[in-house]
């Protein structure tokens, strides 16, 4: 690897405006907040979420860049007014979502969606003439925490269109296709969202690390080898209702009792047995839900994770035959009605280089690491090499309103995409 990009770029001189990032962090952190707790709900496509993108756009297009919708909600920002994914050729993309988890913090997606704009407003307002174009974009319902389809913008702009329900609804049964709608898109033109192979050369997304690693290890940035692989699973639990006071517990088909099985076999085949990294039960929805019924329903969810997809295939083999003696000891019926998989994705190797050669000159320390959380960056993997930079996440947590990264490392991260973006748009065969 040469180190001539030091010398080379006129361009690498260039600096993101750190206070203007830090100003949209902080102003995007609003949206969706809760004024006690401090938690973000802006969950994909509901009313805080479509706040947030009008935010966006808004920012985008006071820096005189241009915002589009793509059919599946994407946000797509160009230096340059099209809805084409082609029209500029082969582009560097960056990105990551704008919509949160229940009660998160305000820096997972968000983050690496403003530095992303942060990074292309620089770029134009620089005039540097680029070998590639680059565009930001705000992945739509990453995290699929009201309509249960994460990925949903990543896939569509993928062409994973087939994996994707027909009719999406939320958890209460709600139509995606309205909510889509509200938010610009439009769920029948979906396959115009699909980016065909070669329109994307590079894909970047930053994002905060959401673990521990970096913070114990004292790196400022972290290179992201590899992302973990997951398996969600929808399940309708079928028992039936009944009065708790007069019901004998003999007979009983507690659909309740069941799921509580189904939690602890989760958590026994990834902890016990280790056949996965990790296994979780995050959502119950029993119905109907009050004190003195017996549960007649339950639907709930099983996220199970590990970077070796032999292992994952293992891990819901054993959840599925554990389902069947849970339905049965149980006497109800356990239905997967719904399932969302994503493979485990390496990074590229030259854009790995590109990171950690920018974080060297910017004497930022680094280590490689895996990811243990999902990211928009695992679907477009099928588009184009990927690479994707973390920072520090203090104590290490994240999905909780406490999630946080010190400033001056929020603005060191942006400042390394901005130097890899350039690496990879100036001259791609030297990375
Ligand atoms: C995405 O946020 C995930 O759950 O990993
Ligand atoms: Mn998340
Ligand atoms: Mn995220």
């Amino acid at each position: 690897m040469s180190h001539t990009v030091v010398e080379r770029a006129g361009s690498l001189a260039l600096d993101i405006d750190a206070e203007r990032l830090l100003r949209r962090i902080r102003e995007l952190g609003r949206i969706g907040a809760d004024p006690v707790g401090g938690g973000i709900t802006r969950t994909g496509f509901s009313a805080a979420d479509r706040e947030a993108r009008a935010y966006l756009m808004d920012e985008a297009r006071a820096a005189g860049l241009f915002p589009a919708v793509d059919a599946a909600g994407n946000i797509v920002v160009r230096r340059r007014p099209t809805d084409r994914p082609t029209a500029d050729g082969p582009v560097v993309m960056m990105g990551s979502h704008l919509d949160t988890v229940v009660d998160g913090g305000r820096l997972d997606g968000a983050y690496g969606v403003l530095a992303a704009l942060e990074v292309l407003q620089t770029v134009v307002e620089s005039g540097a003439r680029l070998r590639r174009d680059c565009v930001a974009v705000a992945f739509a319902n990453e995290e699929g925490a009201l309509f249960p389809q994460p990925f949903w913008g990543s896939m569509a702009v993928a062409g994973r269109i087939e994996n994707l329900p027909r009719e999406p609804r939320d958890h209460q049964g709600r139509p995606l296709r309205e909510a889509l709608r509200l938010a610009g898109g439009d769920l029948d033109a979906l396959g115009s969202a699909c980016w065909p192979k070669g329109s994307v050369s590079a894909y970047l997304e930053l994002h905060v690390e959401q673990g521990p690693v970096l913070e114990r290890g004292g790196s400022r940035i972290g290179v992201v080898d590899a992302i973990t692989g997951r398996i969600v699973l929808t399940l309708e639990i079928r028992g039936r209702a009944g009065h708790s006071g007069t019901t004998p517990m003999e007979g009983r088909r507690d659909a309740l009792c069941a799921a509580a099985r189904v939690v602890l076999a989760a958590e026994h085949i990834a902890g016990r047995r280790d056949l996965c990294r990790v296994a979780t039960v995050g959502r119950l929805d029993p119905y109907p839900n009050t004190p003195n019924t017996i549960a007649g329903a339950v639907r709930t969810t099983v996220d199970l994770r590990d970077t070796d997809v032999w292992r994952m295939a293992d891990a819901e083999a054993a959840l599925r035959a554990m389902l069947d003696d849970i339905a049965a000891a149980t006497g109800t019926e356990i239905e997967v009605v719904a399932e969302t998989r994503s493979d485990p994705v390496s990074t590229d190797a030259r854009l790995r280089e590109a990171i950690a050669l920018s974080a060297d000159e910017l004497a930022l320390p680094y280590e490689e690491l895996p990811s243990g959380a999902g990211h928009d960056a695992q679907f477009v993997a099928g588009l184009a090499p990927i690479g994707m930079i973390f920072v520090p996440s203090i104590g290490g947590v994240s999905h909780v309103p406490q999630e946080d990264t010190a400033a001056e490392d929020l603005v060191a991260g942006a400042r390394v995409l901005l130097r890899t973006v350039l690496r990879t748009t100036e001259r791609e065969e030297q990375l």
